[in-house]
């Protein structure tokens, strides 16, 4: 029996559900029971009533969103150093800090943080839903974190005053663009779209046509007559987007987007987190209760 089939067959025995993001090797996705952007995995996740084990694959943050939102269930991280380093760039202190320095504000934080982090937030966000989240909130300015392009990016699109906290907090993988990879794949593919994540400099998005995040750009090419894309994002999610349409033709932009901690998780280790049922991902309750509003209320608005 292969790797893939043992790890089939085990998850049926433990009543457990695989979800991969789209960054996952293609092994892994290939086995995944759904594979999705951060939104839709935390939905998917609470959505699997009668699994007992969900296996995460991911990195930390999705994992501990998963465990906050399902309390009842076991979340296996398949390998517990796959860490998001954005998501480590934004202390606890330092959002205490800026509320005391901005009183009346609410803060909005990125999904892509520490269970402790959103405690202490008034609703959270992930990039498919981060402009509708902050629009429907009353305040003109808002406190947001950790990832400055995000921030930028929800400024422009929502005409309202965005603090980012920290000021510099971003993704090491999708800094890593520059507009010039994507003018000069443009100058060879004059008829090709360019899609990107909104965690890319507004230099890279300005020379973009779509903006947003990994499943929205899945959906995008799906429904976009072109037959050439330009893809600003990890190069995980072009597995996913050759496998959904097999007869268009996706470019990474720059071949080393890779996200080292979203690629620390193979078949192997998803085997051994499951059969052994390690890594469990834990939140304390002082800090999953109040994460867990933060969670709710964008789940709510979104
Ligand atoms: P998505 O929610 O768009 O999948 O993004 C998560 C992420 O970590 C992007 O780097
Ligand atoms: Fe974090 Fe960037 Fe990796 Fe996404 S791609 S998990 S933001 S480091």
């Amino acid at each position: 029996m292969s790797l893939a089939e043992r790890i089939l067959k085990l998850k049926k025995e433990k009543n457990a559900v695989i979800l991969a993001h789209n960054y996952q090797r293609p092994e892994v996705q290939d086995i995944a029971d759904y594979v999705g952007d951060s939104i839709e995995l935390s939905r998917k996740a609470m959505d699997e009533k009668d699994a007992e084990i969900i296996v995460f694959s991911a990195v930390d943050f999705m994992a501990e969103s998963a465990a906050v939102l399902n309390p009842e269930k076991k979340v296996l991280l398949p390998t517990l150093g796959a860490r998001c380093p954005m998501a480590q760039m934004l202390t606890v202190e330092e959002i205490q800090h800026a509320k005391l320095r901005h009183k009346g504000i609410p803060t909005v934080l990125y999904v892509n943080t520490s269970a402790a982090a959103k405690a202490q937030c008034d609703v959270c966000c992930t990039s498919a839903n981060a402009v509708e989240i902050v629009s429907s909130l009353e305040e003109d300015s808002v406190l947001f974190g950790p990832d400055r392009n995000l921030a930028e990016y929800v400024q422009r699109k929502t005409g309202k005053t965005v603090i980012p906290i920290p000021d510099w907090g971003f993704c090491p993988t999708h800094v890593l663009f520059q507009p010039e990879d994507i003018t000069v794949l443009r100058g060879q593919h004059p008829k090709a779209a360019v899609m990107v994540h909104p965690e890319c400099t507004f230099e890279t998005q300005k020379v973009s046509d779509f903006v947003g995040s990994t499943s929205q750009m899945c959906r995008y090419a799906k429904e976009n007559a072109a037959d050439t894309f330009i893809v600003g994002t990890e190069e995980g999610i072009l597995h996913r987007l050759k496998k959904e349409n097999p007869s268009k033709r996706f470019l990474l932009a720059y071949e080393g987007a890779v996200c080292p901690n979203m690629k620390l998780n193979t078949l192997e280790r998803v085997y051994s987190s499951l059969r052994e049922e390690k890594n469990v991902v834990t939140v304390p309750r002082s800090v999953s209760e109040r994460a867990r509003k933060a969670l709710d209320r964008m789940l709510n608005l979104a």
